[in-house]
Order: C-alpha cells, then structure tokens, then sequence
C-alpha cells in the first residue's frame, strides 16, 4: 500500500531547523523558524515557567485522564487573558474555552468545528498567511481563499482591497485574522482598521476566525486583543484558536486553547458538546503539562508579574533588532530603503528579496530564513548583525 506514495517536499517553515542544524559554518544565522532567540542566540526557559515548574512537581498528585476539555482553571485563565475578566461575553456567559495540543492544535479543531457547522464552508486567509494555515484547512476538508492583504511593493496593507473583499463574504463562510503580530507579514491592523472590520464582520454575518499566536509581543498583552475583544463584543460568533508557545516561551510542550462565543449560554452549550465530539475524535483529550504551567503562572499573582516582565523583555529585545539591522544596512552602504522593517511588529518580516537571493543566503552566506524572505527577526543579535547586514548587501 505504501508504494502507491509519492514523496513531499520538507516543510518550508520545519524544514529550515534540520537545515541550519547540520550547518557547521561558525557564522551561520537562523532566522527560519519563529522562536524567541537571547542575544546569545538560545531560546531558555522563563523564570516564570521554572517556578511554575517547581510548584507543579511539589503539588502535582495524579496522571490520570485530563478529559477532552483539558484543565477547567486553564481554560477559564487563558479566555480571560484573551479577553479581560470583565468582557461582556464572559459575563454573559456565551464563552468557551478547551485546551488544544499547542497553537495548531487549536486551528484544527476549530476547522473540524467548522466543517460540522457548514461543510461548505470556505475559509478566507490574508495573503499572504502563515504557511501551515492553508494546507491545515484543507486537510479538514475546507475550502480556502485568500483576501488581499500585504503589499509587497510598498510593504503596508492593502486595507481598502481587504475591506472590498470582506464585503462580498458570505454570513456561512469563516474569515481568518491575525490577532497581532501578522505571521508572516508584520503588519497588523490599526485600532481604527479593527473597527472597520468588525464592522463589516457584523454587517456580513460571516464568522470570523482570529488566530491569536503572539499575545504581548506587539505592543502589550491587552493592547494585542484589541480587535478580539471588540469583535467579541460586536458579533453573534466568533472563534478564537490561542497559542502559548511563544508568549510563555513553552513551544514543545503544545499547548494552546480553542474558543468559541456564542450569541447566547444555550448556543454556547450546543456548540460546546460539538467541539467535544470534535476532540474526541482526533487526540481524545489534551496533554496536560503545559497547561498545569500557564495556570500556575496566571493564577499566581508574583509569577503573572513576572511573565509580563519577561515577556517585555522579549518583545522590547525583537523592537531593539528591527532597528538594528535598519541601522546596520545603512551603516554598510546598503542603499534600498529597509526602514519599514523597524515600523513592523511581532517577530516576523519580510526582508522583500527574491527566492534566488534566498538561497544565495542560505548556500554561501549560511543564513537561513524562509523563501519568501520572511525573517524571524528574534535570530538577531549584536554578535551577528553586522554579518548579516553584510550577507544581505552582497546578494542585493
Ligand atoms: C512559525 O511560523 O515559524 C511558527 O509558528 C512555527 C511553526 O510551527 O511554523
């Protein structure tokens, strides 16, 4: 039976850590996959997640079955983070929350979701949107079509384009947003364009899909919901697929959360007993640690102190980056304007050059990044800025 199969290409996000990490060169730059770097080019665990760590081993007192909702104290914490703890949805009872293996555990539950709400459902992404978004859609059977977006000329958004598109969505279709942190783009919606959309969300009918991966690496962990928490104010329902892997720094231990509001409690209870039929059918039930983590850390005022202290640290450090290699291209003659790059947010941009110079790159500079030139701006650093401001004037 397996004879049948044809081979597929790596992942094109994935597939750049196996690269880099067979790379002997002493110089080489990985700005592939998204994951918070230290200036000395690691990824270390928070303080917060340590002492959260700790507590857990001296508290913890079973194994047994977690069950398809994952943690209840989870859930409750990680819809109030998203949301503030006094949203009207909330105090309305017309919100709930499962935990998910990870960010994309999230997204596929929410598509199976989707696909018994409307089979025919289509699903709308930016264009672009993050690699795995499509390919993860469709394996559940969706179908999916792109709205305009990012302009890759002058690298802002093409907001009016966007708006027309969104008019002509239909109330039994799903639009996909960037909550923050536009994956792989960088540029995020302004307050002011939130409210447009959500807007036409509300004059549409559609439903609108907001995949929330980076809380707190914008400008703030409230200020990042903006646009979550207005569009769950504004309409009847919404899905919200929430990651934790990079704002608690807890990538391998996959855990995210998958959210639905519904117009009222009766319709959020229908939904809910579909979500958990969802879940059983594809992992059963969530793993468990991550989550014991997070609910460690919001529940516990000194160490929710201490993410948020952590996670300023890290956002300011990518901030710092952005305007570094601006600073750094202008100082080695590159003289192609970059200065967009410092205006974007969130950990990704695109460098704006060719395939081929990527790949010139990634063979004779040993610098790795996706081919569309998305950059992971958190593989920056001072010891590797001027190399790589180098690299990139020498393929320009
Ligand atoms: C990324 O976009 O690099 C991250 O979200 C990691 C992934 O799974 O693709």
């Amino acid at each position: 039976m397996f004879n049948t199969l044809t081979a597929l290409p790596a992942d094109p996000i994935l597939g750049l850590l196996t690269q880099y990490r067979n790379d002997n060169h002493p110089q080489k730059i990985d700005l592939g996959v998204g994951v918070y770097k230290d200036p000395q080019g690691n990824t270390p665990i928070l303080d917060c997640v340590k002492n959260a760590e700790q507590l857990r081993t001296d508290s913890e007192t079973t194994k047994v079955y977690i069950g398809p909702t994952g943690s209840e104290q989870f859930n409750q914490l990680m819809s109030q983070l998203a949301f503030g703890s006094d949203h009207s949805a909330l105090l309305a009872d017309r919100v709930r929350t499962v935990s998910t293996p990870g960010g994309t555990g999230a997204l596929r539950v929410a598509a199976e979701f989707i696909k018994q709400c409307n089979p025919d459902a289509t699903i709308w992404v930016s264009d672009p949107t993050w690699a795995n978004h499509t390919g993860l859609f469709e394996a559940a059977g969706l179908t999916v079509k792109t709205y305009p977006y990012y302009d890759y000329d002058s690298k802002t958004l093409k907001f009016e384009q966007m708006t027309n598109a969104l008019k002509q969505v239909s109330k039994d279709d799903v639009v996909l947003l960037h909550a923050c942190c536009h994956n792989p783009s960088g540029m995020d919606l302004t307050n002011a364009q939130w409210d447009e959309v959500i807007a036409i969300a509300t004059q549409q009918g559609f439903t609108p899909l907001i995949d929330m991966a980076y809380q707190g690496f914008g400008d703030g962990i409230d200020e990042d919901a903006y646009g979550v928490r207005k569009m769950a104010q504004a309409v009847e329902n919404m899905i919200l697929c929430s990651s934790c892997s990079k704002n608690f720094g807890l990538y391998r231990e996959r855990i995210g959360a998958c959210t639905l509001v519904a117009s009222n409690t009766a319709v959020a209870n229908t939904a809910f007993s579909v979500l958990l039929y969802v879940i059983r059918c594809i992992y059963s039930m969530p793993p468990a640690h991550g989550a014991a983590l997070v609910e460690t850390i919001l529940g516990t005022p000194a160490l929710k102190q201490q993410l948020i202290d952590e996670l300023t640290v890290m956002r300011d450090r990518i901030n710092g980056n952005r305007q570094m290699l601006v600073d750094k291209l202008i100082e080695n003659g590159v003289d192609r304007d970059f200065s967009f790059i410092a205006k974007q947010k969130g950990m990704f941009s695109f460098l704006g050059i060719n395939a081929a110079q990527v790949e010139q790159l990634k063979q004779e500079h040993s610098i790795y990044m996706v081919d569309s030139s998305r950059m992971s701006i958190a593989g920056i650093s001072e010891a590797n800025v001027d190399y790589l401001a180098k690299s990139i004037k020498a393929v320009l």
